[in-house]
């Protein structure tokens, strides 16, 4: 991969606005277009590029083994493992040899071997032996399967797809830190609506982009419609409140301060984003205090992602089923959905890829028109060789902290 074919333009993509006849007559409608900037994020594509210069979870840690998986990342498809000694490889995964994919491949203590002719191949890509090569291969240094760099944290294998120079911290959050006796963290790689595609089986995937799905960190009056009045109460009666909305920029995203009065007393609902596809939603019940998860929208391809979730919970199944009259999701009929839609309907019927110059965005839009502002400015920042925003490199920065959750004050009635 040659990183000067990488290097992002930032060209302003060019909005096809939709024409609309004068009488408003769906006869000569012509429909507008997706966001081409936000939604496209393979190699080389601007976006792409950004979001490259973040770790990306990409599977429990529990679920990476001996035995090779392909994943697909930011449209990628790579092959993930886990060697004997314990360490986890993510590489390209035809084999520098002839092409074989190493999915077929053998992993042993140290590194994985293609099926073919028994090259291996560490963690770094380094060729280790070529065992139908004289010598075990006299030219094996000058070969090196291409690779990416992995961690491991809060149950999670993260994977850096970016430029290796300008690789950030693996970021903390406090939320997440020191577990207290009995607590540990639990995960969850898939969200709502998300298959399991035969090749890619380690990781679900949701049908449509991924902004759609990030959209929805910001936007916490659909919390007031589509999952408490429009049905049934989905998540909390207290929720059928329409909330007064303050967001706000912060120094590494921004945050929805949702406020409802109930009785005599104040909810607050507090949704962090930190930039670009990170969020601290607090649960679906409206127990007070901090929010116990954070949440990444993982970008497969322009057209799917996978959410991947960890809590620091005492109990397992804190990421329970949602059920309508007893069924899963997976198990409502096409009625079922129209009469209870929940994130899914709505935000899958916009499409793969939503025509966002179709779009009307009112005052209950703020987060969202930020959070896109926020995309655009950091693909520029990225384009003329910054570093965006919240990376660190500095492996002694300190946590981050998570103001997510739900807080009740009394309400002075004086
Ligand atoms: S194709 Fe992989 S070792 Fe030959
Ligand atoms: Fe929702």
């Amino acid at each position: 991969m040659n990183e000067q074919l990488l290097q992002p333009t930032a060209k302003p993509a060019r909005t096809v606005v939709p024409i609309v006849p004068a009488s408003g007559s769906a006869h000569g409608y012509v429909p507008g277009q997706p966001d081409e900037l936000l939604t496209r994020i393979g190699p080389g594509q601007p976006c792409g590029e950004l979001l490259r210069r973040y770790w990306q979870p990409v599977a429990a840690s529990a679920a990476v083994t001996r035995r090779p998986q392909l994943i697909k990342v930011l449209g990628e498809e790579l092959v993930l493992f886990r060697t004997g000694n314990g360490q986890v490889g993510l590489l390209y995964p035809r084999c520098m040899h002839r092409g074989a994919s190493l999915y077929y491949g053998k992993v042993g203590a140290d590194s994985i071997a293609c099926c073919y002719h028994g090259w291996r191949f560490d963690t770094e890509g380094h060729c280790l032996g070529q065992p139908c090569e004289p010598d075990n291969g006299r030219f094996r240094d000058k070969v090196r399967q291409p690779w990416y760099p992995t961690e491991e944290r809060y149950g999670l294998v993260f994977a850096y797809l970016g430029p290796l120079d300008k690789k950030p911290v693996l970021p903390r959050y406090d939320i997440l830190e020191d577990l207290a006796p009995g607590e540990f963290h639990e995960t969850s790689v898939g969200g709502w609506g998300a298959t399991r595609d035969e090749t890619f089986a380690a990781t679900p995937h949701v049908p449509y982009s991924w902004l759609q799905m990030n959209d929805n960190i910001m936007d916490p009056f659909h919390v007031q419609v589509l999952h408490s009045t429009f049905s049934v109460v989905q998540f909390a009666e207290e929720f059928a409140v329409m909330p007064s909305v303050e967001f706000t920029r912060t120094p590494n995203g921004s945050q929805a301060v949702a406020k409802r009065v109930l009785d005599d007393t104040e909810f607050s609902r507090i949704t962090s984003y930190f930039f670009p596809n990170v969020m601290s939603i607090p649960g679906t019940d409206v127990s007070d205090g901090r929010a116990n998860r954070i949440s990444w929208v993982v970008p497969v391809d322009d057209t799917h992602y996978v959410q991947v979730l960890v809590a620091r919970t005492a109990t397992a199944g804190v990421f329970g089923t949602m059920r309508w009259k007893g069924k899963a999701w997976g198990e409502m009929t096409r009625e079922e959905l129209q009469d209870s839609p929940n994130d899914y309907e709505a935000q899958a019927s916009a499409g793969v890829l939503s025509l966002h110059s179709e779009e009307h965005l009112g005052t209950s839009d703020r987060g969202i028109v930020m959070m896109r502002r926020m995309l655009k400015e950091q693909i520029a920042v990225v384009a003329e060789g910054g570093d965006p925003l919240g990376t660190s490199f500095d492996p002694g920065q300190p946590v981050i902290s998570v103001p997510a959750g739900h807080f009740f004050r009394p309400l002075d009635k004086a």
